[in-house]
């Protein structure tokens, strides 16, 4: 990643309101029920790379987990959630880091990512992407991922995407991680179009 890369989404949240950005959602609906799905207790460990603005933090927050990290390369997203979330910021860790350069010091149970890893489009991010994943979890994590399905968009905040559908997906988490379950969302962005998105879950052996 270059610095052009965190110019570029420092900039964004600078000059967009939050609930105006494409991937904006009102409610993290498939994050929350692929957690609900796997019925983990409020003291799991959860990582948001690439968390942003998204309110997915204040809705566990809400729910009372007590070991939140909120990661992002664009400080100003982080500003964003921590405002909104006043005093409850002070429950969740927030890092401003490049995943692609970043070292985990502990393990997550689950590791989220909702549209962050398609924008690794040349190997070698998605190499040391992988890198940090897998020093950043352990054997039993989850990790529950988004980006864009084959037949989405070809961009994103104006870069390029790398689409996946799960197979693909697979390949890029094997064979640290087994595929549990996948699924398809027709994401509904505020300005009224339509995204495709791939989801899946994966479980580290
Ligand atoms: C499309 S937005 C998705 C934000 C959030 N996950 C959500 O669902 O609302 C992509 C996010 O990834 C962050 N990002 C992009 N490249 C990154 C990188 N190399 N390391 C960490 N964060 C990154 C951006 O700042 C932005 O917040």
């Amino acid at each position: 990643m270059t610095g052009a890369t965190r110019e570029h989404w420092d900039d964004v949240y600078r000059t967009k309101a939050a609930d105006s950005v494409s991937w904006y959602q009102p409610t993290p609906g498939p994050s929350l029920r692929a957690l609900d799905e796997l019925h983990l207790p409020a003291t799991t460990s959860l990582i948001d790379v690439g968390g942003g603005a998204s309110n997915l933090v204040d809705r566990l927050v809400e729910r009372g987990w007590s070991d939140l990290t909120v990661l992002d390369i664009a400080a100003p997203a982080l500003e964003v959630a921590k405002a909104r979330l006043q005093n409850d910021a002070g429950r969740v860790a927030w890092v401003v880091a490049d995943v692609t350069a970043w070292q985990p010091d502990r393990h997550y149970d689950v590791w989220h990512d909702r549209a962050v890893f398609h924008f690794l489009t040349e190997p070698e991010q998605r190499l040391a992407y992988r890198r940090a994943r897998e020093i950043g979890t352990a054997p039993g994590s989850f990790v529950i991922i988004a980006t864009f399905a084959p037949d989405g968009p070809e961009r994103c905040s104006g870069l390029p995407v790398q689409r996946y559908d799960a197979a693909a997906l697979a390949a890029e988490f094997s064979p640290a991680f087994t595929l549990q379950r996948d699924w398809r969302e027709d994401h509904a962005t505020p300005a009224g179009g339509r995204q495709s998105f791939q989801w899946c879950v994966f479980r580290r052996r």
